[in-house]
């Protein structure tokens, strides 16, 4: 389960933030998360196919899409959601499907998307426990959900702990436990988790929905016999 769970609502902030957003961010990258984003980009890149339908959750000022977009991802598969209406005023550019919502209710049928991404946006919210199971609702059977967010692991030295700080200081995020995290998506019905390694306060996380059928096929049960 998640460590040092804290149920503040960030939302709010993010809207003061928004115009501020991306500096501080990149500064964030920089000395803490970089790791952390490029292992979840280079996932990304790997599962995303140009015509899949992809939901990225927490979406703020709209880096990712626009990254895939530059890399030949078509826009009308793609949907940007956030609860911060400044947040999502910076993705006016990005010619997709935003919509503003949150990530405890999605306003989506279950399995709709191929490929879910939730980056840096689960910690900031009040029960990333009720998050995480709307977000593995809405990707489809054989689909995956591709997660990075601030985690509890030991400072590599005094970046990190400034990073964490100020973090903490400004209140926009908290730190996940990525061994619960991991745990509690492999409670959920056909899922499996696996956490990518990276150093510093951060995480990566890929977890794929089993495919029922392909695994009957794949996986028959096999009747030992008894001595
Ligand atoms: C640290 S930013 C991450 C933005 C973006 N994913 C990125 O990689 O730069 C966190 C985002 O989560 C959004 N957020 C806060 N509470 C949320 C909620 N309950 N549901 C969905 N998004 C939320 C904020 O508005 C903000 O845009």
């Amino acid at each position: 389960m998640f460590a040092r769970h804290s149920r503040r609502d960030r939302a709010g902030q993010y809207e003061k933030l928004a115009p501020r957003y991306d500096r501080l961010h990149h500064r964030w990258l920089r000395h803490a998360g970089g790791e952390a984003q490029a292992a979840l980009e280079a996932l990304v890149r790997a599962l995303a196919t140009s015509d899949m339908k992809l939901l990225d959750a927490g979406c703020g000022t709209g880096h990712l899409a626009r990254t895939l977009i530059a890399e030949g991802m078509r826009p009308k598969s793609i949907t940007l959601l956030d609860p911060s209406e400044a947040m999502l005023a910076r993705c006016a550019d990005i010619p997709v499907l935003k919509i503003k919502g949150r990530l405890e209710a999605l306003p989506f049928e279950d399995g709709a998307f191929d490929l879910v991404t939730c980056v840096w946006a689960l910690e900031t919210v009040p029960d990333p426990h009720l998050a995480l199971t709307e977000l593995c609702r809405v990707v489809r059977p054989g689909g995956a959900l591709c997660l990075a967010f601030c985690a509890d692991e030991p400072a590599r030295g005094l970046a990190d702990c400034l990073m964490r700080q100020a973090l903490l200081y400004r209140g926009t995020g908290q730190f996940l436990s990525c061994a619960g995290l991991v745990r509690d998506i492999e409670s959920f019905d056909g899922f499996e988790a696996r956490a990518i390694p990276s150093q510093g306060p951060a995480a990566t996380v890929l977890a794929r929905r089993t495919d029922a059928l392909v695994q009957a096929v794949s996986r028959p049960k096999v009747e030992l016999e008894k001595p």
